[in-house]
């Protein structure tokens, strides 16, 4: 049995089925948890406006290339580097996008425990009768707190790893069908009863009126980050999902569905949180609490605020969930194809060695709240790095790999299907991807990090 599965490649079955699980993958706590707060510390209206243009001019053109990476290789991103590039060291860019997978399940987890905290509480109707202050302080408490957190964490990655045991198209493909359509129309429900809450429009402008005085060069790297990181570009997950997507598949039409679906819910979910959070009162700015606290805020002055509350937080914690499972699928892959270990093994290793840097940033707030670095504790400093620094560094070597080593020939052909597709788009994209996106990547990089001076 072990043998089997070492030896023979699981892969998606339908062309929605890829679609839904790249979309589960991208969709997750970066739109509906990340997106909103990022855009919050960064002035609104104007994050959005540069987050947008990276998402269409860098965003989609990388995706392809993974898309093609994975596709071409039929393997693990290190694999997939090593195979294409011969005695090359392209190999370390999948290396680091296995460590950037460690320190990005170590505190994405984190997060989505606490959605199993919120549907516990909703549950037991715990936010009735709460201010939003209160409501507040009761995240707050919570999180530093020293033994919810923990256990929340661990079941998490114990549902994480048992989904990805069991392989893809009978799990993530099967339950992403059914379960991001349902987010969706959620989602949009929530919408609605935000923007009607009286002092609504402060949130909407705020928003989608760009402001472009608020706009730093550290403000541009972030928005970049959140593109890549709500994308799931630029460590191999898609090199990873690329490698299971069947040969008759046409790679660019899903890039972009995969892409604008992605993009959709994040803007839902500001119109969703920015109307509640100027309502209550609640500071745009208020960091990675943003969405838990304000919230509970709304579904308490909704009618049928008990069952939608509970609803919201177990579709939050599945959409977490399908991106855990791709961010795991990367170490698992390469534990598989690279160490030789039968895919059970592999899986509890890795979720295992992940928990040990999970729990620790699972207690950021608590216990380890005073072991900082530039002021940030540990899950800001994984956050971050991961985002912000890791992931655009890996897509500028990825368009970097697709544009100038593995070139235009064998691209187009995998793009095209062997010719049997038309890929119009293909001029378009290749200059970009050596062009434009390297420079436009290292240009935001070198300018935040004060090497160059824009
Ligand atoms: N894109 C996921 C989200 O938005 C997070 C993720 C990042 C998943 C990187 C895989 C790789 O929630």
């Amino acid at each position: 049995m072990a043998n089997i599965d070492f030896k023979k490649r699981d892969s998606f079955t339908s062309k929605y089925g890829v679609i839904a699980a790249a979309a589960g993958s991208a969709i997750g706590l970066g739109n509906i948890w990340r997106f909103p707060y990022v855009v919050g510390e960064n002035g609104g209206g104007a994050f959005l406006f540069i987050y947008l243009a990276f998402i269409f001019a860098i965003g989609i053109p990388v995706m392809l290339s993974e898309f093609t990476i994975g596709r071409s290789a039929q393997l693990n991103p290190y694999g997939a580097f090593k195979k294409l590039a011969p005695g090359k060291p392209w190999y370390l860019v999948g290396l680091m996008g296995v460590g950037a997978a460690f320190m990005i399940l170590a505190f994405y987890t984190a997060v989505a425990g606490w959605t199993f905290e919120y549907i516990y509480q909703s549950i037991i109707n715990g936010f009735e009768g709460k201010n939003s202050n209160e409501l507040g302080v009761m995240f707050d408490s919570f999180r530093e707190s020293s033994f919810r957190p923990i256990l929340w964490f661990a079941i998490f990655m114990f549902l994480t790893s048992w989904i990805v045991i069991s392989g893809i198209k009978n799990g993530i493909e099967k339950y992403a069908k059914i379960l991001m359509p349902l987010l969706l129309v959620l989602i949009i429900v929530l919408c609605v009863r935000s923007i009607t809450l009286p002092g609504a429009s402060a949130g909407l402008k705020f928003l989608f009126k760009p402001d472009f005085s608020k706009i730093t060069t550290n403000t541009v790297l972030q928005a970049l980050g959140q593109a890549f990181f709500s994308l799931s570009i630029g460590m191999g997950t898609l090199i990873t999902y690329g490698s299971y997507i069947s040969k008759k598949n046409n790679l660019g039409n899903t890039a972009v569905s995969v892409s604008l679906a992605d993009t959709f819910i994040a803007i839902l979910a500001g119109v969703a949180i920015f109307p509640a959070v100027f309502a209550f009162g609640i500071a745009p700015s208020a960091g990675e609490g943003l969405v838990y606290k304000t919230l509970p805020a709304i579904f308490q002055q909704m009618p049928g605020g008990y069952i939608f509350s509970l609803m919201f937080f177990i579709l939050l914690g599945v959409a977490a969930l399908t991106s855990t499972i791709s961010v795991l699928e990367v170490i698992v892959a390469y534990f598989v194809e690279e160490l030789g270990m039968v895919r059970k093994k592999a899986t509890i290793v890795a979720s295992l060695s992940v928990s040990v840097l999970g729990i620790l940033s699972v207690m950021s707030w608590g216990a380890l709240k005073n072991v900082t670095l530039f002021g940030e504790n540990i899950f800001e400093i994984l956050n971050y790095t991961s985002a912000n620094i890791l992931l655009p560094l890996g897509g500028l070597l990825i368009v970097a790999f697709i544009g100038w080593y593995y070139g235009g020939a064998k691209t187009k052909a995998e793009l095209s299907n062997n010719g049997t597709l038309k890929a119009k788009y293909f001029p378009v994209f290749i200059f970009i991807i050596k062009f434009i996106a390297p420079i436009a990547i290292a240009f935001v990089f070198l300018n935040s990090v004060g090497i160059i001076k824009f």
